[in-house]
């Protein structure tokens, strides 16, 4: 057993192979890193050169909704707006001003055009989160008309946790436009990734049950085949230690018999008189119809 171990390793160290496969390993972890990262790098974070590592792990919570497409249609006094909401990515598939969340509303008449108004760009991305919330926001909208002192929207989409889905219940909230600056579209939605990461539910104990059951299935299996095909053996006999554990199970039912009975065994002989004797009788009889000889 143990030359063929050092014979193994020998080999992986003469040829290297050991070596080619760590590095392997390092490739594809970095692989993974670098499509992981890619995967919201349409979202530019603002804040400058200097980037947030906890914004930047904020961000790649999103990735599993990397291009998601939502929408909400809402019916205002002034006509039927759609909001449209991408994740890190282009709301128009030739678009080419980073619009992330897009506003359109609906043409009253034919001869009226579809009106976009981009609401937030994913170049101008901001998040923040929660133990069970992440807050994501796109800046550099399309500029107000005359509201707000004409500064550019603001889209805050407010993602909650919910473990059921990975992303569902987009709707707008509100729109607050009657400040003089500082104003926003806010929406929210349900998305299992702002959810605090699970811990395992396996407790101490539990880990040490399953241990515990999978020794005893390896040692029924493993003594089975081993009694059936290494010893030759047929019947009960097949179970390992079969002779050590019918012991066993004699010492127990002595153990109980001297711990658990309340009343001592002779009183219990005579107790139980002649009518036990005739049930025992009875069995034996029925036995022997059944038997084909
Ligand atoms: C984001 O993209 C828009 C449209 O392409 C552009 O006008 C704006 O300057 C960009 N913002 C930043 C901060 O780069
Ligand atoms: C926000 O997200 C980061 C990155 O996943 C995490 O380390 C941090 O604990 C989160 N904040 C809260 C308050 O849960």
């Amino acid at each position: 057993m143990t030359r063929v171990v050092t014979r193994k390793y020998m080999y992986q160290r003469n040829s290297g192979a050991g070596m080619g496969t760590v590095r392997w390993c390092v490739y594809l972890v970095v692989l993974s890193a670098m499509v992981a990262a890619d995967l919201v790098n349409d979202c530019v974070l603002v804040g400058g050169e200097q980037k947030s590592a906890i914004d930047q792990a904020v961000l790649a919570k999103l990735a599993p909704l990397k291009n998601k497409r939502f929408e909400i249609e809402i019916q205002e006094d002034t006509g039927t707006y759609t909001y449209t909401f991408v994740v890190c990515g282009k709301v128009l598939t030739n678009g080419s001003t980073n619009e992330g969340l897009l506003q359109t509303k609906k043409p009253a008449s034919t001869t009226e055009k579809e009106n976009n108004i981009v609401i937030g760009r994913i170049n101008e991305t901001h998040v923040i989160n929660g133990t069970d919330w992440i807050l994501l926001s796109y800046r550099g909208g399309d500029k107000y008309d005359n509201h707000c002192g004409s500064e550019p929207r603001k889209a805050m989409i407010m993602i909650s946790c919910n473990k059921n889905t990975l992303a569902d219940g987009f709707m707008a909230i509100k729109e607050e436009r009657s400040k003089s600056n500082e104003c926003f579209y806010l929406f929210e939605m349900d998305s299992s990734v702002a959810c605090p990461p699970e811990e395992s539910h396996l407790s101490v104990g539990s880990i040490l049950l399953i241990v515990f059951v999978v020794l005893i299935a390896v040692y029924l299996i493993g003594g089975f085949l081993y009694q059936r095909f290494v010893v030759g053996a047929k019947g009960m006999e097949q179970f390992p230690n079969i002779t050590f554990w019918q012991e066993f199970g004699n010492l127990v039912a002595d153990g109980c018999d001297f711990t658990c009975r309340s009343r001592p065994r002779s009183t219990d002989t005579t107790y139980r008189g002649v009518g036990d004797d005739q049930l025992g009788e009875e069995p034996e009889e029925r036995d022997d119809h059944l038997l084909p000889m």
